[in-house]
This record gives structure tokens, C-alpha cells and sequence, in this order.
């Protein structure tokens, strides 16, 4: 049951969650983090560190956020804007540096 972001991270990113995060699994998009659900182990050191509390397991998502679970996802298994194949399980956001771009639902929001 991999951990999810929600709304309340959208323009604030103060990533504290991802000096948490062990396996580096939490990845930055332009306005929004999102966790890689296949890379999360599920050890929760991220939650409480955030600040606006926009961290949760999926199974405990706010209903009002329910649709960010699956957007975490799609951040990982679509093509993001400008890029020309899906980011998949990259190993971790050291590799990659920020990515710059949210999915389609965050930036509309
Ligand atoms: Fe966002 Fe909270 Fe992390 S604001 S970057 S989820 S610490
Ligand atoms: Fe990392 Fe949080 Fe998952 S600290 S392993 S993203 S529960």
C-alpha cells in the first residue's frame, strides 16, 4: 500500500519528506512531488514530516483527494508533457534531478 500526495503539496513542495524517504522513491515535478508507487516501501517516514499534511497511505487518502492516488501513478506509467517515453521505476530522484512537469491533472488544477 504505497504512501500518496495530494493537493496540499501543490505549490508549496517544502520537501522535507524527501530527506525522509530511504529509498529516494519521492520524485518533483514542476508545482507537486509524487511517490513512485512501485519504489515506495511503504515505511511511512515521510508523513509526518510534512507540513501541510498532504501525505497519506493510499488506503487513507481524504476522499476529497481520492483522485491524487491514482494520479500519483500515472505521473510514473503515462508520458508526462515533453518527454518521449513514461518515467517507470527510474530507481530513485537522485538519478533523475527534478522532473519539471506535472501530469495533466495537476496542472490544470
Ligand atoms: Fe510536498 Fe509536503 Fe513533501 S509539501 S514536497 S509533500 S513535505
Ligand atoms: Fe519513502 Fe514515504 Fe514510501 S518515506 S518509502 S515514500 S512511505
Amino acid at each position: 500500500m504505497p504512501y500518496v500526495i495530494a493537493a496540499p503539496c501543490i505549490d508549496v513542495m517544502d520537501k522535507s519528506c524527501v530527506e525522509e524517504c530511504p529509498v529516494d522513491c519521492i520524485y518533483e515535478g514542476n508545482r507537486k512531488l509524487y511517490i513512485n508507487p512501485k519504489e515506495c516501501i511503504d515505511c511511512g517516514a515521510c508523513e509526518p514530516v510534512c507540513p501541510v499534511e498532504a501525505i497519506s497511505q493510499d488506503r487513507r487518502v481524504p476522499p476529497e483527494y481520492a483522485d491524487f492516488i491514482e494520479d500519483n501513478r500515472r505521473f510514473f506509467t503515462e508520458v508526462l508533457p515533453g518527454r518521449d517515453a513514461p518515467l517507470g521505476a527510474p530507481g530513485g530522484s537522485h538519478t533523475t534531478g527534478p522532473i519539471g512537469v506535472d501530469t495533466p491533472m495537476v496542472t490544470e488544477r
